[in-house]
């Protein structure tokens, strides 16, 4: 796939960034044809080191607040700083996705990329949390980590090769997904679909020089890929 605005990203800071499959990526094909502006006000949920946000803020034109439990917001700043964003176009905050701080109706979008499946297996999570920030008509748009179908009553060994069935429960199928979201009211599923970059993003994951990609290495080379998916998610507040 042709990836322009993640391109513009050098690799060195791509591979210092990035938590998990590629979200440069992820965040791209997500976005294609999505109706966004520029100049929206969008929350990227579980921003991790914000390299999601600085693609949303530079190369969409959208303000971003850039929400996340982990990382230190300050951190995120410099970053924004060092990539020529201001405090006008970007806004770093640590948050739990379960208490937002923000008003009802505040955001035009919510993008949540390898994030959503850590709060939102909470049937109560999307209705209570979520969808009252968003404007009505907005969009909230998930790239979810998940599998082919569910298979937790029986791993396979090439999971197992890297995940405990613990982490593996933060994975599901998108039956599974859409059956979740169904429970909640006021929200339209505009689209779901398996995205066509997950291969491509977990090779620019797992040859990350981490502890943590070396971790899930084993499992790719297992052959996990034919297991799991992702999961892209477009909702519409009605
Ligand atoms: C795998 S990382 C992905 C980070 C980033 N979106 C990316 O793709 O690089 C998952 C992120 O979810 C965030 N997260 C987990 N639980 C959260 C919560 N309750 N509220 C806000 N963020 C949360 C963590 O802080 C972490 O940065």
């Amino acid at each position: 796939m042709e990836f322009p605005k993640s391109g513009t990203f050098p690799a060195s800071i791509v591979r210092s960034k990035i938590m998990g499959p590629n979200p440069l990526k992820l965040a791209e094909e997500l976005l294609d044809g999505a109706d966004l502006a520029a100049g929206s006000v969008v929350l990227d949920l579980g921003s991790g080191t914000g390299i999601t946000s600085a693609l949303m803020a530079r190369e969409y034109g959208f303000t971003v607040y850039a929400a996340d439990l982990w990382s230190e917001p300050g951190d995120n700043m410099r970053f924004f700083e060092s990539l020529g964003l201001t405090n006008r176009q970007i806004v770093p905050l640590k948050a739990d996705a379960t208490a937002l701080p923000f008003a009802t109706e505040f955001f035009d979008a919510v993008v949540s990329i390898d994030s959503y499946n850590y709060f939102g297996r909470d049937p109560t999570y999307l209705g209570a949390c979520l969808l009252p920030l968003v404007k009505h008509g907005g969009l909230l748009l998930f790239s979810i980590p998940g599998m082919v179908r569910d298979c937790h009553d029986d791993l396979p060994a090439c999971l197992l090769a890297s995940w405990t069935p613990e982490q593996l429960d933060y994975m599901h199928d998108m039956a599974w997904w859409r059956a979740m979201i169904e429970q909640t009211e006021g929200v339209e599923i505009v689209d779901m679909y398996e995205m066509s970059c997950t291969r491509e993003a977990w090779a620019d994951w797992i040859a990350c020089d981490n502890e943590y990609a070396r971790g899930d290495r084993a499992a790719v080379e297992a052959g996990a890929l034919e297991f799991l998916n992702t999961i892209a998610v477009t909702l519409r507040r009605a």
